[in-house]
């Protein structure tokens, strides 16, 4: 029975702990919606949803006013003062209000609390927290993107409101209305996004408490938690979202909040006029295409939420919160694209409400136009919103990465498989499982060790028993290229005798608690603290940790894995840290809660990258918890989901979520965490993963050992070609994964962001193209399904990547695609050109030197088809300094000739070789493939010219036949993949 409960599972892990937990926790059963809090469990929630209920349904004037003579405008920016009126009599709380205009075209809201601001507030409980609203999220998230548009200008502006024209083209304008406060976003004269317009906004100002007398108590009352009745007034107010019985604390699962600051959250509506589609805020185990939260049919009943927690396992199309937050959402229309970034690091829970608009109410919604209605609702902090006018999907993403920057350019092994389980027992099972992999033909590169490695959970230790000799097991995976991932959690045992612990506390780099003193909770190890890495000095100091003389056992092949860091602490609220919890400088941990697992993922990236002078390699980390920024430090997976086809089927959406919302590195657990994968299940797992860009097989504990050689035939033999189809393809995921860090382009890219025009791809989440390749995969995620029915976006042809078949349809049709448990439903849109290395070896290092296979997929049109690669030497920085390969591919139908030059347009004299460039002179063009070639092709004569110099290739051409393309493959081409060459066949 212990085996089917995921958390029990988890506890059998830890029996030492069994025993202290179930006096601390009521004991859990399933996973538990109810342990995660509800909007109304929620105290700003509820109120701000309250407030939205009636002002929504009342004549309501929202009580927001910029005071007129406030207004200043200067060298791209504008700044006001907001007054909000609080009370009958006309008392008001200024709200200082600052519009930045960004030379990106980018614009900026920040609404800030001149009271908090100026400190002139006092803390209750003697509290040592910081009186300001937190204004350092930016500090953490921010990278770039800020320069202001000297160029902006004020076009018009009276008493009742200023426009203001921006943009790179000045065709973007932002109408700020002055009574109400309420601000237009237009591009081209029409709005786009508009701010309050609905009434919604909602600063919570500072207010003192009024201590009202204790009711009296009757004797044989309950005491605790028993609430006098409401009176009328107090009815009234919880009605117009001033329910006061959560301002002041706030008590949740045995835990309570001692709120020294009081109510302070902020909240605002966010319309996105004629758009019917919004996508990201994730992440969420639910559709790419947003759905809406205020109940009905096919709806949610709670907004989404966004407040990192441990959930162990996620409960599938769920509003419901996950391990990590980006609060970047972006609107999609035919045609056009714009977004909103609201970056606040505290609890954040956003509604979302469609309706049909129409001028002309006589035509009774015929013809009308969808708008989207979002509210958003954070706990504390400024109001800080970044506003994107698109009009592409391609303009959001790098505006986006502009500001938040964009994916780390990984090291290539990266992007090969991952093995991982919960837990190898032994430097033995490590390497039995790596000479196994070899054995069966599996191609790898990483192999895992989760928590058990260490002496009873202190990282930076080796359990001496099960693992006396990590630097022999390093070594053996060493000698194939391959790396080793350890876990390292941001939790450090409470115990004396453990140097990490013992120096944690003396250089106070603790979070601390309410009080002030170091905060003690219970996690994988029993009774732990936490690092704080918020803090310079103690990032400084967790560095140190990694050196290779004092992490021993660790080697240049080891690499680390960041788990638990929401944070996880079992027995604090929602499974999470104390919002009244201080961390560095004085911020309560509520202000920065979904920031905490970013700064300790940036820790340790730090730290690996510092951990040796001279020669720095690229460090891998993988994270859990992640915000806005992750992307910059690592990769991500979807955390515990379950051995079962509808988390296969939910990691798609996911992933794509991740990917348009600047954080592209992501996978989910192939084969899912909880459970035992029936293998039909296990195998279909695999070939998804395939296309994940981050390709990494794990298990709980409890589950049955499941490597994939362990699968038995037919399964084994087809997990191994999807792996294989994964490492010959690695060199254009590399290709992507350079795109990603350019310019933010997802990995993997869903229908609406390839065909912004295609309506219906806008909430189609099952299929999506890889990079830039034409590429279109459809994973198979229902059980027994032999074929997979593709929804083709465009004209194009396409090819069936394995046969070569046309796929006879059109667009907006559904072709059905053959796939019995063996295939991958894999087309190719025409007109591309990718490349491939075709040699099956043990490992992505293994294939460093190994020649390339061009693939060219002829379109429609018979004429054009280009393609790029990117390559370098895959671990270094020298990338940084012009050391990589990046070829244009374009062939000329007409011509029929396939040319490479340098993508980026550069004089190769202008590139001073080091080592790796040089051999790589050694690396050729081997083949070329050209799929849809033409009878033209046949019996042709190959020649190659490069460099001063031509030579013949050969070329076989094989007819069409039977539904199957033409194909001609050009052979012995030897065109070093370096230099600019022609391939000519006449
Ligand atoms: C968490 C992680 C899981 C890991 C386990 C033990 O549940 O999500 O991947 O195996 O902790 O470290």
């Amino acid at each position: 029975m212990l085996l089917s409960n995921p958390l029990a599972g988890r506890w059998t892990a830890s029996l030492c702990l069994l025993s202290v937990l179930s006096t601390l926790l009521t004991p859990a059963v399933s996973v538990k919606e109810h342990d995660f809090k509800k909007c109304d469990q929620s105290g700003f929630c509820k109120r701000n949803r309250a407030f939205a209920d009636h002002a929504l349904s009342n004549s309501w004037e929202s009580p927001y006013n910029i005071l007129p003579e406030s207004r200043t405008f200067k060298d791209g920016q504008f700044q006001a003062v907001i007054l909000k009126t609080i009370n009958d009599s006309g008392e008001t709380v200024r709200l200082p209000i600052t519009v930045s205009f960004q030379e990106s075209g980018t614009a900026r809201v920040t609404v800030d609390e001149e009271k908090r601001q100026k400190n002139e507030i006092e803390l209750r409980h003697d509290s040592k927290a910081r009186k300001e609203r937190y204004n350092e999220a930016e500090q953490w998230v921010i990278v770039g993107g800020l320069a202001l548009d000297r160029e902006a200008k004020v076009a018009f502006e009276d008493k009742t409101q200023t426009t203001i024209k921006y943009g790179p083209s000045s065709n973007f304008e932002a109408v700020i209305k002055l009574s109400p406060f309420f601000i237009d976003f237009k591009r081209d004269g029409h709005s786009q996004i508009k701010f309050n317009d609905r009434g919604l906004l909602n600063v919570e100002h500072w207010r003192a408490k009024i201590e009202k007398p204790e009711p009296e108590k009757k004797e044989g009352e309950a005491t605790d938690e028993a609430k006098p009745e409401e009176t009328p007034e107090e009815k009234e107010e919880e009605v117009k979202g001033e329910d006061e019985s959560t301002w002041w604390d706030e008590a949740f699962g045995g835990n309570t909040d001692s709120k020294p600051r009081g109510p302070e959250s902020i909240a605002l509506d966010i319309s996105f006029p004629g758009y019917e589609h919004i996508y990201g805020i994730p992440s969420h185990a639910g559709p790419l295409s947003l759905k809406e939260t205020r109940g009905g049919e096919g709806r949610y009943t709670d907004p989404y939420r966004l407040y990192n927690a441990d959930v162990f396992e996620y409960i599938l199309d769920s509003p419901m919160t996950l391990y990590g937050s980006i609060p970047f959402m972006q609107a999609h229309r035919k045609g056009s694209s714009v977004g909103v970034f609201w970056l606040n690091a505290a609890e954040t829970w956003i509604d979302v409400s469609k309706a049909k608009e129409s001028k002309n109410p006589l035509t009774l919604g015929i013809g009308a136009k969808t708008s989207t209605h979002t509210h958003w609702i954070s706990e504390s902090g400024l109001l800080d919103v970044f506003v994107f006018l698109g009009p592409t999907p391609q303009d959001l993403t790098k505006k986006y990465g502009e500001l938040t920057g964009y994916t780390a350019m990984p090291q290539e092994f990266a992007l090969g498989y991952h093995q991982c389980r919960w837990n190898y027992v032994s430097d033995e099972d490590v390497k039995d499982v790596d000479r196994k992999m070899d054995k069966f033909k599996m191609p790898y590169d990483v192999i895992w060790l989760d928590i058990e490695y260490t002496e009873e959970k202190k990282y930076f230790t080796w359990d001496a028993h099960s693992f006396p000799d990590p630097i022999g097991m390093g070594k053996q995976l060493d000698s194939h290229g391959r790396k080793l991932v350890t876990i390292i959690d941001p939790h450090i045992k409470n115990v004396d005798g453990y140097h990490v612990s013992a120096e944690l506390k003396s250089k106070e780099f603790a979070i601390k608690n309410k009080e002030g003193s170091i905060f003690e909770g219970w996690c994988w190890p029993g009774s732990s603290h936490w690092i704080d890495s918020f803090s310079p000095a103690a990032r400084d100091w967790w560095a140190t940790l990694f050196k290779f003389d004092a992490f021993k056992g660790s080697m240049k092949n080891t690499w680390i894995w960041n788990d638990m860091n929401e944070p996880s602490v079992f027995n604090g609220p929602e499974t999470t840290a104390p919002k009244d919890n201080l961390h560095f400088g004085g911020w309560e941990h509520r202000d920065v809660h979904n920031l905490y697992g970013m700064t300790f993922h940036n820790a340790t990236h730090h730290a690996l990258k510092t951990r040796e002078k001279g020669e720095l390699q690229r460090p891998f980390v993988l994270t859990r918890a992640f915000f806005a920024g992750s992307q910059r430090v690592g990769a991500m997976w979807t955390g515990d989901n379950q051995a079962a086809w509808d988390h296969l089927h939910a990691s798609i959406p996911m992933i794509l979520s991740q990917g348009i919302s600047g954080f592209p590195f992501s996978g989910a657990d192939v084969g899912g965490f909880f459970g035992n994968p029936e293998k039909d299940l296990q195998t279909r797992w695999y070939q998804a993963g395939a296309f994940y860009p981050f390709f990494r097989g794990h298990a709980h504990i409890d589950a049955r050992r499941r490597e994939p050689y362990l699968a038995g035939e037919p399964y084994s033999s087809i997990i191994a070609a999807a792996l294989r189809l994964r490492y010959s393809l690695l060199p254009s995921w590399y290709t992507a994964f350079h795109q990603a860090y350019v310019d933010g382009t997802p990995i993997v890219k869903p229908m609406f962001y390839t065909h912004p025009t295609e309506e219906a791809g806008f909430d189609i989440d099952d299929q999506f193209f890889v990079g830039n390749t034409g590429l279109l995969a459809k994973p198979v995620t229902e059980q027994d399904k032999v074929s997979a029915d593709v929804w083709i976006p465009d004209d194009e042809v396409y090819y069936d990547y394995f046969t070569y078949d046309t796929a006879p349809t059109a667009k907006g049709k559904r072709v059905i695609v053959d796939a019995p448990l063996s295939k991958i439903p894999l087309l190719m849109q025409g007109g591309h050109i990718f490349a491939r290395r075709d040699i099956p070896r043990r490992s992505s290092a293994l294939m460093k030197w190994d020649d390339y296979t061009l693939i060219v997929t002829i379109g429609r049109d018979g004429k054009h088809a280009e393609g790029d690669l990117y390559v370098d030497d895959g671990e270094s920085y020298d990338f940084e300094k012009g050391q990589y390969i990046h070829r244009k591919f374009v062939l000329d139908g007409a011509a029929k000739s396939i040319s490479s030059s340098d993508a980026e347009g550069r004089d190769p004299s202008s590139i001073k070789e080091g080592g790796w460039l040089k051999k790589m002179h050694e690396v050729s063009v081997g083949k070329i493939i050209v799929v849809g070639a033409s009878s033209t092709w046949a019996n042709k004569a190959v020649t190659v010219e490069s460099e001063g110099k031509s030579w013949p290739a050969t070329l076989e051409y094989t007819p069409a036949a039977h539904g199957r393309a033409a194909f001609a493959t050009i052979k012995n081409l030897k065109a070093r993949i370096g230099a600019d060459w022609k391939v000519v066949v006449a």
